[in-house]
């Protein structure tokens, strides 16, 4: 996964649970590695199949997805 650029996956309906710690080995989703760390993954509702874009440089106002916050950073 390239730093600073989102996420782009197709995802199916159902829940998903993203990584916030930035510990998992199957980014973007999470697979457990955030327990004892007191961080927790982001949970959500996934409603239609659809293409989602999801965080990696930790700066966006709409986590865990991507609001193009990381074209600010150099
Ligand atoms: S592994 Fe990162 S939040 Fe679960």
């Amino acid at each position: 996964m390239e730093k600073n650029r989102p996420c782009i996956i197709l995802e199916q309906p159902g829940t998903r649970y993203y990584c916030a710690c930035g510990k998992s080995g199957t980014q973007p989703h999470c697979d457990g590695s955030h327990k004892g760390s007191g961080l927790h993954p982001w949970k959500v509702e996934i409603e239609t199949e659809k293409k989602v874009a999801i965080c990696t440089c930790g700066i966006s106002k709409k986590l865990p997805f991507c609001d193009g916050a990381h074209k600010t950073l150099g």
